[in-house]
């Protein structure tokens, strides 16, 4: 095992010793999800436990998010931690005492838990500064389900300097508990939504001839990008095109004016995007331009694909088995198609996110429902090692453990 400068027991220790107020946080937080980039409730209960602590606090106009900063007696370094705060529009169904109060908002993604993991985080280290070299900034961050809270908060000035590390935790129920994976280079996927509309001209089903019938122009676009992505991308460059939804016409005997296509595409490169998005474009105004229709394509780009520096990544791994053993760390063998906005961090820093296994008490992580369920419940117990895993990499990456 690598030597590291931190001392791993200081941070077992305060990791433990912060959960107790990590679960109350956590349930708390749970009981009021909120939604998107304006999140009062959140905030308000992040500031609370804050509270007292030598932290400098930064907030933007375009969001509630908050940057928490903690200067180290020394001039070294900055390193950014990342939580994000936002739940899901679903309702709960798990019968916890804590469940949400809000109809149609849960914390199906776990992000009450990373709230309060990087809450102790911030104390356990405010505690500790004397060992910090440098700068710490703790990023609570709204938005993060599709809402570009992240791009946000850099548009607003909060991140600044750009730090020379950054570090975010996702919790999973589908993972072994406390067990932290990750990789180095793709980690998720960019997501993309695609629209697509076909305008011919309407008429009555038995005359197809007098009209201009979009229905089987928006199949042919269907299959033909499905021979696209297997034809014009490699196969050692992933890219998935599915049309989720099809919507045209109304009744047997009537040819309709037009059609739309719903989709999403997930690509694993900003090469393989790019294709992809030139790709749908063309393919989509050939097929109707042949046919004599109209077409209109829309391509709403999502989260940029995840990329982890494999410096940082590889410091994560040796900073989980340092604190919890050489079973704590599992590299994972291929990315996820999954997106996340802790891209556009790792688009300016090199960075890291990693996974923390939080398969709940007497549940197999293999079958037990997954993120984003409306049964999902999760081992709140982990966020102990969460906690010691923030601080441990913080005073590591500010540290000449990380090589940059
Ligand atoms: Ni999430």
């Amino acid at each position: 095992m690598n030597a590291m400068t931190f001392d791993a027991e200081t941070w077992t220790a305060a990791g433990e010793a912060g959960l107790p107020a990590a679960i109350a946080l956590r349930r708390a937080i749970h009981a009021e999800p909120e939604l998107g980039l304006d999140l009062p409730k959140t905030t308000a209960k992040v500031r609370a436990a804050l509270a007292g602590l030598p932290l400098e606090i930064r907030e933007g106009p375009s969001t509630t998010g908050l940057v928490a900063i903690l200067r180290g007696p020394a001039n070294g370094r900055t390193v950014l931690l990342r939580g994000d705060m936002d739940a899901l529009p679903l309702t709960e169904d798990t019968g916890l005492d804590f469940t949400s109060l809000n109809q149609g908002a849960m914390h199906a993604c776990g992000h009450d838990t990373h709230v309060a993991m990087l809450a102790g985080a911030a104390r356990a280290l405010c505690e500790r500064r004397d060992r910090l070299t440098g700068t710490v900034m703790f990023m609570f961050q709204p938005g993060e389900e599709g809402w570009h809270g992240a791009r946000f908060m850099l548009e607003d000035g909060l991140i600044d300097p750009i730090p020379d590390a950054a570090f975010a935790l996702h919790i999973s129920p589908n993972m072994p508990t406390g067990v932290f994976a990750g990789r180095g280079g793709t980690l998720m996927a960019a997501s993309d939504v695609i629209r697509i509309k076909v305008t011919g001209a309407g008429g009555h089903a038995s005359m197809p001839h007098d009209t201009l019938d979009p229905i089987p122009v928006l199949c042919e676009i269907v299959t033909a990008l499905q021979m696209f992505v297997t034809r014009r991308i490699s196969v050692f460059e992933p890219a998935v095109i599915t049309i989720a939804q099809i919507q045209a016409g109304t009744t047997n005997n009537i040819i309709p004016e037009d059609g739309r296509l719903l989709g999403t595409l997930r690509t694993l490169s900003e090469r393989t995007r790019a294709t992809a998005h030139e790709g749908i474009h063309r393919v989509a105004e050939g097929i109707a331009a042949a046919h004599g229709a109209k077409v209109e394509v829309d391509i709403d780009r999502g989260f940029p694909v995840t990329v982890n520096d494999d410096r940082v990544n590889d410091l994560a791994a040796r900073t989980a088995r340092a604190l919890f053993g050489e079973t704590a760390w599992v590299t994972m063998s291929h990315p996820m198609m999954g997106a996340e906005d802790f891209s556009y961090i790792l688009q300016k820093a090199p960075g890291a996110m990693v996974f923390l296994g939080a398969a709940p008490e007497g549940g197999d992580y293999r079958t037990c429902c997954a993120l984003h369920s409306n049964r999902m419940v999760l081992n709140e117990d982990v966020m102990a090692r969460g906690i010691a895993m923030h601080c441990a990499m913080a005073e590591a990456a500010l540290s000449g453990d990380l090589e940059l």
